[in-house]
């Protein structure tokens, strides 16, 4: 028998039946009354998602086309861009600003660890204030949550525009992109919006307009003012993915069920469970509970390494986890608890997690770590970040 396969990396993530079942209606055209109903409506639901009032366009690539999108839009050649590196996606964004002619000063962070604020402001104080400031809400290689509400505040009143990656948060997590100022705000389709990969967000502010409306577009694909213009009418400048479009008008009707509130709570309980269960068998997490991500969560594995026990797990039981990215290659594994998942199916992850330890040779006491997530569902545990 093959295998069933269990993904709990984080992206792309299992897409719920019903979500699937919406992608197999028929395809529509795209300059029709009907697809501009569609749109209009889903970019409407998608910006409460976002808590946002900015325009935003739902883009034919993945999250990092949105990046790319951004930067495109505002960066001239020689212009000054701070990134703030917590990791391997925040390197990802300099990479880009780079590629389009940004002189990029990059401040890293030990991974792990959350941007530092007084670093951002000392980096400021010392000026030029630059063409924009990139960062990254959740940082998926480390499982770190950055202070976006922070970097807002001072930036506020500046020229400098603050681009925001949540490709790996939005949907999850409580994300204020007016509130906190961000002027770029992007996510895709693959991770918590529980959807496959092929989607990408991205809302732009008033002041981002500005900036976009004096540069002349770079990019054609990602022509802001192009995809401005299309969306007056309902329209995208180029044939957009109906299908996934019919998916995310499906995943958004469970979104909106549950309550948004009450999916964030859910994602930090599926965290705080799977914290448990992971130090309960002796993995030493890499993100301190103050700065957790609630959806992905990286960790150490205890005297066994950690290649062969995502190789075994994956081999013998189905299960997939994630590496570790850049310089936590091979160092660390990531478990992904995000969108259509259940206390059923993490229990199980990481009771399979367990046996193989213990295949390995790990000194882990069976039952161990799944105690510890029994106990945490049991007792309602205490509060993450
Ligand atoms: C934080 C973060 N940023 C960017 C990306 C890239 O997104 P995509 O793979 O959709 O291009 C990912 C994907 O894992 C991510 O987790």
């Amino acid at each position: 028998m093959q295998r069933k396969q269990h993904l709990f990396i984080p992206g792309p993530t299992p897409v719920p039946p019903d979500v699937t079942a919406a992608m197999t209606r028929p395809v529509i055209g795209h300059r029709s009354s009907e697809f501009a109903s569609l749109q209009r409506s889903l970019v409407a639901q998608v910006q409460k998602v976002f808590q946002t009032k900015n325009d935003l366009f739902i883009l034919t690539s993945s999250g990092t086309g949105a990046m790319e999108a951004a930067v495109a839009a505002t960066v001239e050649p020689g212009d000054r861009v701070l990134a703030l590196v917590t990791g391997h996606f925040g390197n990802r964004f300099a990479d880009i600003a780079e590629r389009w002619g940004a002189k990029v000063e990059r401040l890293e962070f030990t991974w792990g660890e959350p941007v530092d604020l007084a670093a951002v402001k000392a980096a400021l104080d010392r000026g030029p204030l630059p063409k924009a400031v990139l960062a990254t809400h959740n940082e998926t290689s480390t499982g770190v949550v950055n202070d976006i509400a922070g970097l807002g505040a001072l930036l506020k009143d500046t020229p400098t525009l603050l681009m925001v990656d949540a490709v790996s948060s939005m949907g999850a997590m409580d994300i204020r992109t007016d509130e906190w100022g961000v002027d770029f705000m992007i996510t895709s389709s693959q991770k918590a919006l529980m959807l496959p990969p092929g989607l990408a967000f991205l809302s732009v502010s008033p002041k981002a307009w500005k900036v976009i409306e004096a540069h002349k577009p770079r990019s054609y694909y990602f022509d802001l003012l192009a995809w401005r213009r299309s969306a007056e009418k309902g329209f995208s400048p180029w044939t957009p993915n109906v299908a996934l479009l019919y998916g995310l008008e499906a995943a958004l009707a469970r979104l909106f069920a549950e309550g948004l509130p009450q999916v964030w709570e859910r994602h930090r309980r599926f965290a705080r469970l799977v914290r448990a269960g992971l130090r309960g068998m002796g993995c030493e997490l890499l993100a301190q509970d103050a700065w957790a991500s609630a959806t992905v969560t990286a960790a150490r594995t205890p005297g066994v390494d950690v290649e062969e026990v995502r190789a075994l797990a994956r081999r013998e039981y189905g299960l997939s986890l994630a590496g570790g990215k850049g310089k936590l290659a091979g160092q660390i594994l990531r478990l992904s608890h995000m969108g259509y998942v259940d206390e059923l199916e993490l229990l199980g992850a990481l009771a399979v997690l367990e046996l193989v330890l213990r295949r390995l040779g790990a000194p882990v006491a069976p039952g161990a770590g799944v105690a510890r997530a029994e106990e945490e569902i049991f007792t309602g545990g205490g509060a993450l970040g």
